[in-house]
């Protein structure tokens, strides 16, 4: 506590550093900066008590940064143990007025290299607004906050309480310790919570299919706003962001030559598409897997060979999982691989690569070679580089995707946080999209800063097109 705001982050007096970045990015933030002046005067946020689990980077600042000038109460953790800039967090809890002595920012709790037992402590202090206030809107990434209150409240309804689970999976394990740690007397913390929450905006592919699944299975306790399939969203973060930041990771990890490599790319999606850009950009040779026809399809279609990661395991230099998915990289495959191939995953979760398993392998031995930079020296003297522990090294070894393309995605999660809170009456208990005219809107926001002269349709062009000059210029079923 300082200055009666609660944080935990790593060093405070990196907030001038942050604060300085802040100002930088926000230049490259014109859609999140114009949100802020449209709603200035309105406030449509006022009331708003918001629970954000998100890369607590620079460009997440700006948006923190602008739902409090919308008039929303915040606060934050990063959705990942090692995405956080530490700058960023301490800028934002001293805010842009305070000074480290009287900070005047919101409350994060958030540091690079969280252990999974901070992660999941921090993550519990988004519920604690004081005066017994809970939450009443989420922005998640991942959707392990949304995931946190369900099962809090279904073991609630059940009357029990979360089982010591045995699984290997510590993810999974810890956060049922965390809800049983917080469960409190009456056992119903997490049902007032759930009752309280107006909505969720979810961020990425993994948290959307979760949330699908708890819609289909009946068990979605409140609204929620599928961000990532907008379109100014997952084709531009999720390709174009990769297509920067994968290299940037790379780059700092292990400076690697990539020019000439062999670079395998699992799963094409969004992702993966970028992914390719980036490494074919640098000159490798690139080959890609697949399980969907089409995507393996437009893979061939782009010129890039379409393999089966066995048949590649023992003669790739560079490894990158894409999708969302689980054991796409097994044990067997990592011992195969060459003396030093790197392997690294930009999917959400830390399984696509089998770390676990990695770890129990008679006679291995890990060496830090630097924070997030691991050799794993196999008995036979032979190494593999793993980045980030196998979790999101796009921001584990780098800083994630830059503002510009941020400036889209969040112009998207701002617009989603404005609906969910003053229109509930829109939202029934579903997995929503935002419509297609604010889509555009994003879009429009960001072509004057590329200097892009739009062309606008004539009444008659309109009429023959079956469309408004204002647009919307497509049906929801376009794929762009
Ligand atoms: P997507 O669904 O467009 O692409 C994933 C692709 O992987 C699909 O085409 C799927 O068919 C393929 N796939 C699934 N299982 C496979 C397997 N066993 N072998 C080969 N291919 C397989 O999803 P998107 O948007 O590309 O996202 C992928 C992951 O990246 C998600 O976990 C998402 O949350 C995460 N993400 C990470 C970002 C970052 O900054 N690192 C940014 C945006 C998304």
């Amino acid at each position: 506590h300082r200055n009666g705001i609660d944080f935990a982050v790593a060093d405070l007096s990196l907030a001038e550093a942050g604060r300085h970045q802040i100002r930088l990015a926000e230049h490259e933030m014109p859609g999140l900066m114009a949100v802020r002046r449209e709603f200035a005067a309105a406030q449509p946020l006022r009331g708003a008590r918001v629970a954000g689990s998100l890369h607590m980077t620079i460009q997440t600042a700006v948006l923190i940064e602008t739902l409090v000038a919308l008039g929303a109460e915040v606060r934050w953790v990063s959705c990942n143990i090692f995405s956080t800039q530490d700058d960023a967090a301490a800028a934002v809890v001293v805010g842009p007025t305070g000074t480290v002595a009287q900070p005047s920012g919101i409350p994060v709790f958030a540091w690079k290299g969280e252990s999974l037992e901070d992660y999941w402590w921090c993550t519990m202090r988004l519920f604690d607004f004081g005066d017994g206030q809970g939450p009443n809107m989420i922005v998640d990434d991942g959707g392990d906050v949304t995931m946190l209150v369900h099962l809090g409240a279904e073991f609630e309804a059940a009357g029990a309480v979360p089982p010591p689970a045995d699984d290997d999976h510590p993810e999974y394990r810890l956060m049922l310790q965390t809800l049983r740690a917080s469960m409190d007397a009456d056992g119903k913390r997490f049902t007032r919570i759930a009752a309280q929450l107006r909505g969720v905006s979810e961020e990425t592919t993994i948290g959307v299919t979760r949330l699908a699944k708890l819609a289909r299975e009946g068990r979605l306790l409140f609204p929620a706003i599928n961000v990532n399939d907008s379109v100014t969203k997952s084709k531009f973060d999720n390709k174009y962001g990769i297509r920067h930041s994968l290299a940037d990771g790379l780059n700092r990890a292990t400076d690697v030559m990539i020019g000439g490599k062999l670079a395998v790319v699992c799963g094409y999606g969004d992702v993966g598409k970028g992914a390719v850009e980036a490494l074919r950009g640098q000159g490798a040779r690139v080959v890609v897997t697949e399980v969907d026809p089409i995507c393996a399809l437009q893979a061939a279609m782009e010129g890039l060979q379409v393999v089966r990661l066995d048949d590649v395991a023992a003669t790739g230099d560079i490894f990158i999982t894409t999708t969302g998915g689980t054991d796409i990289i097994t044990v067997e495959q990592l011992a195969r691989m060459k003396h030093n191939a790197i392997v690294g995953n930009v999917g959400h979760f830390d399984d696509e690569i089998d770390m676990a398993g990695l770890g129990r392998v008679p006679g291995i031995v890990k060496v830090e070679i630097k924070p997030q930079v691991h050799e794993w020296r196999f008995p036979d003297g032979h190494s593999i580089i793993v980045l980030s522990e196998g979790r999101l090294f796009n921001l584990g070894n780098a800083t994630g995707h830059p503002s510009f393309v941020m400036s889209n995605s969040f112009t998207n999660q701002a617009i989603a946080q404005i609906e969910l809170f003053t229109r509930p009456e829109m939202y029934e208990r579903r997995v929503h999209m935002l419509p297609k005219h604010l889509d555009e809107k994003v879009a429009r926001l960001h072509l004057d800063a590329l200097g892009v002269q739009l062309t606008t349709l004539t009444k008659k062009q309109a009429d023959y097109l079956g469309v408004d000059v204002e647009g919307p210029y497509k049906p929801d079923h376009y794929r762009y």
